[in-house]
């Protein structure tokens, strides 16, 4: 593969992703393709027959989000899902096999466990390890998948990805990384020696908190075959409105990232100067305990801040206080949104722990909305 846009910097990368060749009369980006089947006379090939397996708008964005998760880089394939979870199922369920062992992040995602309750049903050996401190050494032997998430959600612990990708490889298990809160343009697992970067789309990829995605990109050919194969059993597939928007979307993400994550830093700077104890974490804030690993593998370091203050009241009157902040979940969107973690009670998080993901507002107006809100708050 040539890449045509080598060399070129993440913004350049980022407004022209994934885009076919210039065809006279058509739009730059073509419109999403409707369809449950194609024309298909004779012989059943490819590339389009049937909707749940392909579509021309998923390829493109197919493209794009290779072009962006391994730029240059021959062979590495990428598939769009109906969501992250999708994405993430897919993997786990395809790769793995009854008497398997994998282990996860002890404080992920918090779908996560429910994962690992079906796998076990499955007669697959689960074990989990914290994010940070690369704990996950310990319970590596025999192990066929090991599943990281750095930074993790909502924790903001980071692991060192090439040092465990090095030892998992030594013992012949292979590596994924969840790499929703990084993005591509903070993180590169790939480059970094996993076998698969997966992600949830929803975040700050598309960033508008306005559709559900998901994504696995890989490097093995047979495994990603596996891969494909689940998506076409399981059916969890975009819809080609979806996927066209978050091509669309994808034009301004560096735009995007770079706007929040120095949105998020301030709001860190801001709270990690703030008289109370508020045990801020971000891990591109010098001095946070990922940041020196974060240093050594992120190019940018998302738009995630957490804190936490000290009872479940005042996190709800901080909250409440908020006057540029939806109180919602999810992550990534340029509106800013915050919630109070333990109302899902999945995360092992105290009852005042805050996730604030920081938007594209001016930086000024968010520190300034959230300062006042704790003051506000403050009994
Ligand atoms: C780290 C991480 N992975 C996966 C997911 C699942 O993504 P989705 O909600 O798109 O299914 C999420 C959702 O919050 C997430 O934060």
């Amino acid at each position: 593969m040539t890449d045509s846009l080598e060399g070129a910097g993440d913004g350049t990368r980022a407004v022209r992703a994934g885009l076919p060749e210039p065809v006279k009369y058509e739009p730059t980006l073509p419109g999403p393709v409707f369809a449950a089947h194609f024309h298909l006379p004779g012989e059943p090939t490819g590339p389009y027959t049937y909707g749940r397996d392909e579509n021309p708008t998923w390829t493109h964005l197919e493209r794009a989000i290779g072009d962006l998760e391994a730029p240059g880089r021959d062979g590495v394939e990428t598939l769009v899902f109906a969501s992250g979870m999708a994405a993430v199922s897919a993997v786990l369920f395809s790769q793995l096999r009854a008497g398997d062992t994998v282990v996860l992040p002890s404080d992920g995602y918090q779908a996560l466990p429910l994962v690992r309750a079906q796998l076990e049903t499955y007669g697959i050996e689960v074990r989990t390890a914290p994010t940070g401190g690369d704990a996950q050494l310990k319970v590596l032997d025999g192990a066929k998948l090991l599943w990281l998430e750095t930074p993790s959600n909502p924790g903001l612990d980071v692991c060192d990805v090439r040092r465990l990708v090095e030892t998992a490889h030594a013992r012949g298990c292979v590596v994924a990384v969840d790499n929703t809160l990084a993005t591509p343009l903070g993180q590169r697992p790939l480059d970094l020696g996993a076998d698969f970067s997966v992600a949830s789309g929803t975040k700050q990829l598309t960033g508008h908190g306005d559709i559900l995605l998901g994504y696995v990109a890989g490097g093995d050919a047979s495994s990603m075959a596996s891969v494909r194969r689940w998506r076409k059993i399981a059916g969890a597939i975009p819809g080609p409105m979806e996927a066209w928007l978050a091509h669309r979307s994808l034009a301004t993400l560096q735009l995007r990232v770079d706007r929040q994550n120095a949105n998020a830093l301030a709001l860190a700077e801001a709270l990690r100067d703030r008289p109370e104890e508020i045990e801020v974490r971000y891990p591109g804030l010098p001095g946070d305990p990922s940041y020196k690993i974060a240093a050594q593998q992120m190019r940018r370091y998302g738009c995630v801040v957490s804190f936490s203050l000290p009872t479940r009241a005042r996190a709800d009157r901080f909250l409440h206080a908020l006057r540029l902040v939806d109180e919602a979940t999810s992550f990534g969107g340029v509106r800013s949104t915050a919630e109070r973690r333990g109302r899902w009670g999945g995360d092992a998080v105290p009852e005042g722990f805050i996730r604030f993901s920081a938007g594209a507002e001016d930086p000024e107006d968010l520190v300034a909305d959230v300062l006042r809100a704790l003051d506000e708050s403050a009994e």
